[in-house]
């Protein structure tokens, strides 16, 4: 096997007979804060100006609430001793540092007990508005701002021991909870009084998929439905096709309560929905006109 040069993301590829496949690291890092340079905070700086003005009357209220409680500010990249301090106090959560996406089981072990892993480097200025990987811009202000909400910061944790749990049943019920996951945490709307807002953080961290979500007449709109989420495929390099809405954060902790081994085992006998498709029994908010759609790439 060949290692590729370490990617500008830090990611290693290595060649197997699969071809490139991404080299985990699991070790847990302290955040290199003093080696950040100018153009590091630059970036930071920039894309959170951008992203605040962004989200003004997009992303949920308790989003904007709780980041304005953490006290993120735009002038540096935040410490995660800082944000720690916060954390601990209002959800017991706690931000770990690591070099970029972890195995899975390693990952929902950390969730599990309530540790979040953040990439603790960040894209570099030619990156603004595409990267394909998680950096500390998508994790920091994307995903830590609702681990504030003492119900978000529950859910997170039930989905990290329900990982575990899936993990030991096998590849399928992951594929199910994976699916759980990309349409929640990342790509979330939720309806408020006053509309339609964003809560997924892989939303909240692209400038052009905040506008995109809530006003093109492109993408499908439909009620938050767990069975329905878990056998639904999705775009990975795309904007979705399809974004679910749930009517409160309550309302995803207690549809996710049960257990899921049942219904893993029932979707195993079912075949997946496109991530474009609108079923029967969907609560339409809107049906995509599917303008700019790829035919292809579902994963
Ligand atoms: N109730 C789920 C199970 O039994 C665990 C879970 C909770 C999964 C919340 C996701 C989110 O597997
Ligand atoms: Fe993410």
């Amino acid at each position: 096997t060949t290692a590729t040069p370490a990617s500008p993301n830090r990611i290693e590829h290595q060649l197997t007979d699969k071809g490139y496949v991404p080299v985990y690291t699991t070790a847990v890092v302290e955040q290199p804060w003093s080696s950040y340079t100018p153009s590091d905070h630059e970036v930071w700086a920039t894309l959170f100006a951008r992203q605040q003005q962004v989200l003004v009357g997009r992303a949920s209220d308790e989003f904007l609430r709780n980041q304005r409680a953490m006290g993120m500010t735009p002038d540096r990249i935040p410490k995660f001793d800082d944000l720690n301090a916060v954390l601990r106090k209002t959800t017991g959560w706690e931000l770990i540092g690591v070099e970029g996406l972890l195995p899975e089981l390693t990952f929902f072990e950390h969730l599990a007990n309530r540790r979040f892993p953040v990439t603790w480097w960040i894209r570099k200025p030619e990156q603004l508005d595409y990267l394909s990987e998680p950096d500390l811009f998508h994790d920091l202000f994307g995903h830590v701002p609702l681990l504030m909400n003492p119900v978000f910061a529950d859910y997170m944790e039930a989905y990290g021991r329900g990982g575990v749990k899936a993990h030991g049943i096998g590849p399928e019920a992951l594929v199910n909870l994976t699916r759980l996951y990309w349409y929640t945490v990342e790509f979330g709307l939720i309806k408020q009084d006053d509309g339609l807002r964003i809560y997924g953080s892989g939303i909240v961290s692209s400038k052009g998929e905040s506008i995109h979500c809530l006003e093109s007449a492109a993408p499908n709109r439909i009620g938050f439905d767990l069975e329905r989420i878990m056998r639904t495929r999705y775009r990975i390099d795309t904007y979705q096709k399809t974004y679910f809405v749930i009517d409160s954060y309550e309302q995803l902790m207690e549809a996710t309560r049960p257990d899921f081994t049942p219904i893993y085992e029932r979707l195993s006998k079912e075949d997946s929905y496109a991530a474009g498709d609108v079923q029967d029994s969907d609560v339409v908010f809107n049906k995509g006109t599917g303008e700019g759609w790829l035919n292809d790439g579902d994963v």
